[in-house]
């Protein structure tokens, strides 16, 4: 048995059918060919597979396609460019918040939603806000350097 399924995913309409079983992170991997999402642990507990939906973070890998039938969705692929990457990824690269780049999803996802709710976020916040990404390779100064650099910028050239 299918269920077919519409969502707006970075600003382009999906239409399919999928299996009421099927996670949302198998499907914009292995069915959009979104594959920036990353998966770790797929257990809820790494982060690495967070998404926007519908204005918040959440755990692809928790989420079943079918839920987010009618959803607007953000992937990391919907923020920048190579050539263009958005305020927060940039920040990334000039703070160094990545090494091998595995959790960068998730955490670009769960800043610009941190950013969204607290946009003069203090270290404090921008650290309960990651504490649910694991990173094994930056010890996370770097990630939260980059978050408050990016609030930072965007509290300076907004009026
Ligand atoms: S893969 Fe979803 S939280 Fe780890
Ligand atoms: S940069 Fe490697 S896991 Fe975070």
């Amino acid at each position: 048995m299918t269920i077919d399924i519409t969502v707006t995913i970075n600003g382009r309409l999906y239409r399919a059918s999928v299996e009421p079983r099927l996670l949302l992170s198998d499907f914009l991997r292995d069915t959009l060919g979104l594959t920036g999402t990353h998966v770790g642990c797929e257990h809820g507990v790494c982060g690495a597979c967070t998404v926007i939906i519908d204005g918040d973070s959440v755990r692809s890998c928790l989420t079943l396609a079918v839920r987010a039938d009618g959803a607007t969705i953000t992937t990391v692929e919907g923020l920048g460019t190579p050539e263009q990457l958005n305020a927060l990824q940039h920040q990334f690269r000039e703070c160094h918040g990545l090494q091998c780049g595995f959790c960068t999803p998730g955490m670009l996802m769960t800043g610009m939603d941190l950013l969204k709710k607290y946009p003069l976020a203090t270290d404090d916040q921008i650290r309960e806000g990651l504490s649910g990404n694991l990173c094994r390779c930056t010890g996370y100064q770097n990630i939260v350097a980059a978050i408050r650099a990016a609030a930072a910028l965007r509290n300076e050239t907004t009026p």
